[in-house]
């Protein structure tokens, strides 16, 4: 048997844990010839239920499943970790100011980036799915200064995916049809859903929705506020879509993006498009070889510029805020 791949699991407890740990060892994440080893790592109050979790776990008898460790402390938790997946992390109390959820979040992901850095795998894979995503992947990599930076990541793929399923419905194309979004900047209410390169059935998007009120003032608030929209319908957050945009990003990040086609992940800026080195922002990415790469020399207007330049902007004053606190 292939040696199994170790992915921990950061807020395995968590409602997106519970739909995605079933998903990881039934081979979805890896593709069907990985097996892999799930190191479950929670805070004290939540081992107990990450345990019921890896009873489940263990009821589902998958082929690929090789063993389920579960934690409450990260330097143990991401020992020999070659994926990472930081998804617990701590929501906006009420009240809270934006300075407080950085530092409460900052309490988190610096430790986790410390032992990521001491015990992951040479080949280690960051993805951070706990909001505020960019800022905490931030947070994450600064502390770990001999982790490639490029290995932290942030996920947008929902924001993507969300963006896929609103324009094929209101074109009554397939998903398969669309191909070319982009979600730039933040995963937050500022991100840019960016249809200006996409193609359905081989034609160009904009041309296809000919609508450009809809473009925006239905299309791109919808794809934004669509966190809020579930949660005011569901009575709680977006779970199994968010589990299942991470498994997407890691599929694609160690299988590979399709040929002629591109999707969007939160990857640290070499500089293009404008957005300052270094900023863990959306971008149009491929990925080869298990590396992603910014999709180059596509031409930016001036109505995608405005728009990405004001979530790039908020990313910054993010960036500023946790370097005032001391956390980068
Ligand atoms: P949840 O509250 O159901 O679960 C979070 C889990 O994380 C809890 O079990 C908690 O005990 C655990 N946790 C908290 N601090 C931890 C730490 N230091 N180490 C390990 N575990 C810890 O939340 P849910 O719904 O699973 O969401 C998790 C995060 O994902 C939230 O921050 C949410 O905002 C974010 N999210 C991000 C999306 C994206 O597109 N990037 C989409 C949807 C949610």
């Amino acid at each position: 048997m292939t040696q199994p791949v170790n992915v921990t699991v950061t807020g395995a407890a968590g409602q997106i844990g519970y739909a995605l740990l079933f998903r990881i060892a039934s081979g979805q994440l890896l593709g069907p010839d990985t097996p892999v080893k799930l190191r479950l790592l929670e805070i004290p109050q939540g081992v107990k239920a990450a345990e019921g979790t890896a009873m489940e776990l263990d009821d589902c008898a998958f082929d690929l499943l090789a063993g389920i460790d579960i934690f409450d402390d990260p330097t143990a938790g991401f020992e020999g970790a070659n994926v990472a997946l930081l998804v617990g992390a701590r929501p906006r109390g009420p009240g809270m100011e934006r300075g407080d959820l950085l530092e409460a979040n900052g309490g988190i992901f610096g430790p986790q980036g410390k032992a990521l850095n001491a015990g992951a795998a040479d080949d280690i894979r960051v993805l951070v799915v706990g909001n505020p995503a960019n800022t905490n992947a931030l947070i994450a990599q600064a502390n770990a200064p001999d982790i490639p930076a490029e290995r932290f990541t942030a996920m947008t793929r929902l924001d993507h995916n969300r963006a896929l399923s609103q324009l094929a419905a209101k074109t009554g194309a397939a998903v398969s049809d669309i191909r070319n979004l982009t979600i730039w900047g933040n995963h937050s209410a500022t991100q840019y859903p960016d249809i200006f390169h996409a193609q359905i059935g081989g034609r160009p998007a904009t041309e296809v929705v000919d609508d450009q009120a809809w473009l925006e003032d239905t299309f791109i608030p919808t794809v934004a506020k669509r966190g809020a929209a579930i949660i005011e319908a569901r009575g709680a957050s977006s779970a199994a879509s968010a589990a299942n945009a991470a498994i997407d990003h890691v599929h694609d990040w160690v299988n590979g993006t399709p040929a002629g086609s591109w999707t969007s992940a939160a990857i640290p800026s070499d500089g293009s498009y404008g957005v300052p080195e270094g900023l863990i922002s959306s971008f149009p990415v491929t990925s080869a070889g298990g590396a992603w790469e910014i999709v180059q020399g596509l031409d930016v207007n001036e109505f995608s510029r405005a728009r990405i330049d004001a979530s790039v902007a908020e990313l910054t004053e993010e960036r500023d805020a946790v370097k005032g606190l001391g956390l980068i």
